[in-house]
């Protein structure tokens, strides 16, 4: 039986299959999670990731984690949508930005994935309703049959909401 975890902390610091990168369009590399990321990984990151740009919103992509934790094998990129009000269809697109990111990842042979609180930070979606959506999917990914989903707050007002949800 799979399991739903909360980490608070630095998503490169996880021993895990795959981890998930909140990135842009472009792919390559920007501030927040996925400055983190790039730095951790190295150049070669970029220049793989950026053979799938632009990447549209809600999409996912995976390519080599390269000189990131070697347990990390992937790197899930996904473009979230910015928060405009709420009526421009950001839930759906936040949705499916971890939908897709499962999607890919299971492809790709992962059974362990790490997600970033996605839109939260730049892209300015509020926190309790990004981590409404975040504890949905995860929830039914873990019955899905995936072994692993850890939702990554950075921020103590995310692991609150995550915590309160998955109980510690
Ligand atoms: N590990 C885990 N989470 C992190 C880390 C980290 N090292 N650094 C930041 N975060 C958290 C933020 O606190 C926030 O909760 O990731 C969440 C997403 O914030 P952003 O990284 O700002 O991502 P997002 O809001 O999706 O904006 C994407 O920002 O970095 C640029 O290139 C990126 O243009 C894109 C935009």
């Amino acid at each position: 039986m799979g399991h739903l975890e909360v980490w608070h902390g630095d998503i490169t610091e996880l021993t895990i299959d795959a981890i998930v990168n909140a990135a842009n369009a472009r792919l390559a590399g920007g501030g927040g999670v996925d400055g983190a990321i790039h730095a951790a990984a190295g150049p070669a990151l970029a220049r793989a990731a950026v053979r799938h740009a632009p990447l549209p919103v809600g999409e996912a992509v995976v390519t080599p984690a390269f000189g990131l934790e070697p347990a990390i094998r992937f790197v899930v990129h996904t473009v979230g949508p910015r928060w405009s009000g709420g009526d421009a269809g950001e839930p759906e697109l936040l949705r499916a930005c971890y939908r897709r990111s499962l999607e890919v990842a299971a492809a790709a042979g992962a059974r362990a994935i790490a997600f970033p609180a996605i839109s939260t930070g730049i892209y300015g979606y509020p926190r309790h309703p990004a981590a409404a959506i975040a504890l949905e999917e995860a929830s039914s990914a873990v019955g899905a049959g995936w072994d692993r989903v850890v939702l990554v707050a950075f921020d103590d007002e995310t692991a609150g909401l995550y915590r309160s949800a998955v109980g510690r």
